[in-house]
């Protein structure tokens, strides 16, 4: 059984497998209308729990049209209308939900959660975002940039603002594509030692950068994400924004970048706080078709975690 919990763990062939199939699967589609199913239905007769203790728009529609289009049916259901908003545990939900499933992808606050639900359900789990990580995302941007600039081997992301989950799935994807990456995070946000860590072990150069405009200096890709995560608390807005200011992306930012540089951003985004509209909405900007590529790589993931 195989699941999908982080960038780190599949074999950098299988990450690449993934990646070209869902290319395959969004070419096939060309001209196609959203509901009308794939040619191949490999899920029919599946069912996929998506279990959702925490917001979010891309990845539950993603997910669920995905599932749809794989002939598959699926089911939607948050933390707080289940046991584990009563605090039922994550080992107990797994072992549950397991006898009625065929795979749960869920969005959770501790990455502990997830590493309880995968250790004991007994069908494939998806990771839709963890305060610590958020893979389908990177997997995602990594498809979107190779779609529009080719392999991301060896060239430069730089990241701006706060070092979140999103950013340490980044450091995974250096590691896994073998790119580098420039961190413009204040030291307080910077991403977790062990990301930066796994990154280098990997032989991904990953720079620690305290001047915003030197950090975008050769990148390929610019990237950023809100500064306020979904885990922080309200009372953390000022302080994130008076810290963060300066490492907005502007178009002075993207100006100092490579000329082909591309924008990207998961969504959903803050205009005029970590980007600015005219870089967001601009030409070098891809954050729309990163939303979409949301749909095509997850259906291979789904594929590659049922292995059909
Ligand atoms: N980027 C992302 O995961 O979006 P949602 O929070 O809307 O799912």
């Amino acid at each position: 059984m195989k699941h999908f919990l982080d960038i780190d763990q599949p074999s950098a062939t299988d990450l690449a497998g993934i990646i070209r199939h869902a290319r395959s699967m969004k070419s096939a589609r060309l001209g196609r209308a959203r509901g009308v199913r794939d040619s191949a239905q490999p899920l029919s007769g599946r069912l996929v729990a998506l279990v959702f203790e925490k917001p979010s728009t891309r990845t539950r529609v993603s997910f669920d049209t995905g599932v749809r289009q794989l002939g598959g049916e699926v089911m939607t259901l948050s933390g707080a209308e289940t046991q584990l908003g009563r605090g039922e545990s994550s080992a107990d939900t797994a072992r549950v939900l397991s006898r009625y499933v065929d795979m749960i992808v869920i969005r959770t606050h501790r990455e502990r959660n997830l590493l309880e639900l995968a250790e004991h359900a007994t069908v494939p789990v998806i990771n839709g975002l963890t305060d610590n990580t958020h893979p389908c995302q990177v997997m995602g941007d990594v498809m979107t940039f190779e779609e529009h600039r080719g392999p991301i081997a060896n060239r430069r992301v730089a990241w701006f603002g706060d070092g979140n989950n999103v950013c340490s799935s980044f450091l995974h994807a250096a590691g896994q594509f073998g790119f580098s990456i420039t961190l413009a995070c204040p030291e307080p946000y910077r991403p977790g030692e062990e990301y930066v860590a796994y990154a280098r072990s990997m032989g991904a150069a990953v720079t620690l950068a305290t001047d915003p405009q030197v950090a975008a200096e050769g990148a390929d890709l610019v990237v950023t994400d809100a500064w306020l995560s979904m885990h922080d608390t309200e009372d953390l807005r000022n302080e994130k924004r008076e810290c963060l200011g300066a490492f907005q992306v502007n178009d002075q930012i993207m100006a100092a970048a490579t000329e082909n540089a591309i924008f990207m951003h998961c969504l959903p985004a803050y205009r005029g706080e970590e980007v600015t509209s005219a870089v967001l909405d601009g030409p070098k900007s891809v954050v729309f078709d990163e939303a979409e590529n949301r749909l095509h790589i997850q259906k291979a993931i789904m594929r590659y975690c049922l292995e059909v």
